[in-house]
């Protein structure tokens, strides 16, 4: 079981639900989620405990966007027939192994975590608890519960995951003498690691240069009309450099086979600003169209989710309770061990 196979075999991945998804989501993780589901076996959960250590004293905060972040999976064509979908609160095998795993995490670890320095700063929140601190210890048992061999993140997960990797080898050199207990995960990283915003810095609610997965069309054109472009284009005459563009980037994903004839225009100057995002509104408009219809068809169904949820909930559990058993077995903390 140790070092993990080549070729993924199980997925595990998480997000929080803390709000709307946006481009950025569909491109660095979504995408990725829909072609792991025919490959491997997958489990997507989300991640509401995670959520917890930022919104303890706002529960409903932290829960609100949970049925909706499901709807957005489901309608980027994320399959309840192929994946588990779960909340990982209803797994209760998270908390008990994320403490077991807690006993023997040295704090040096925890506090070394670029991610908590980073959050701990920019925050206005108080996050000064030891379930913050303990983050990475809670997503390593979320991972190790299922065996993954494999993790969709992006980049800025990559320190968790390292830590899980080493929490798993402690586990393993500690309690599994006759054979290792724990796989060690490999990170998978996305084709499109970072989605600019509109702003060309990198997309995300906060700096509130986001574009939504369910973006109403007017306000989808407005938005791509007053994006930012290489700013060396001041004038329509001026040559520009797409590589410098953050419009250009969007190509890639929505019409990679006008990218050519894109750069060559945008060089030349033969290309204005105008008809490049019109032309790519062209092309997003029927992408993202199915989307929302099956996004607007999913918000009437609120109990459909619900049933997802919880038939997912008992499918997680049947594997997280077997590798749990493993897990308590190995150090003694089997039912009847201490006669
Ligand atoms: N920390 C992750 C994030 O904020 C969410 C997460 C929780 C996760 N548990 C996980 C991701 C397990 C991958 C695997 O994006
Ligand atoms: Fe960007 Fe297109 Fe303008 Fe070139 S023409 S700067 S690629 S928006």
């Amino acid at each position: 079981m140790a070092e993990a196979d080549l070729k993924p075999r199980r997925i595990l991945s998480g997000m929080q639900a803390t709000g709307e998804l946006h481009l950025g989501h569909l491109l660095g993780v979504l995408t990725n989620f829909v072609r792991l589901q025919e490959e491997a076996e997958c489990f997507f959960m989300v991640a509401n405990l995670h959520s917890l250590t930022t919104f303890y004293a706002d529960y409903r905060a932290a829960h609100r966007f949970i049925a909706p972040m499901v709807a957005d999976w489901l309608a980027a064509g994320i399959s309840p027939e192929k994946a588990v979908i779960f909340v990982q609160s209803d797994v209760p095998e998270h908390t008990e192994l994320a403490q077991i795993l807690a006993m023997f995490t040295p704090l040096s670890w925890l506090e070394r975590n670029p991610t908590y320095k980073d959050k701990q700063a920019n925050s206005e929140k108080e996050l000064d608890s030891y379930g913050f601190l303990g983050y990475p210890v809670l997503q390593a048992a979320d991972i190790l519960l299922y065996d993954a061999s494999h993790v969709p993140i992006g980049e800025d997960q990559l320190p968790h995951l390292e830590l899980t990797r080493e929490i798993a080898r402690r586990f393993n050199h500690y309690y599994g003498s006759q054979k290792a207990v724990f796989t060690i995960p490999q990170p998978l990283l996305s084709q499109f690691p970072k989605v600019p915003g509109t702003d060309g810095r990198k997309m995300s609610k906060s700096y509130n240069n986001a574009i939504l997965l369910a973006e109403p069309e007017q306000t989808l054109e407005k938005k791509l009309l007053t994006m930012k472009t290489d700013t060396a284009r001041v004038r329509r005459s001026d040559p520009g450099n797409p590589e410098n563009c953050p419009v250009f980037s969007y190509y890639d994903f929505f019409a990679p086979e006008l990218k050519n004839e894109i750069a060559a225009g945008c060089r030349t100057a033969a290309l204005g600003c105008i008809d490049c995002k019109k032309q790519l509104l062209s092309r997003m408009l029927p992408r993202l169209e199915p989307f929302r219809q099956k996004r607007r068809e999913l918000a009437e169904k609120k109990n459909l989710i619900h049933d997802i949820l919880h038939e997912g909930a008992q499918k997680a559990r049947k594997v997280a309770a077997a590798t749990l058993a493993r897990a308590k077995e190995a150090m003694g903390l089997a039912q009847g061990y201490w006669l």
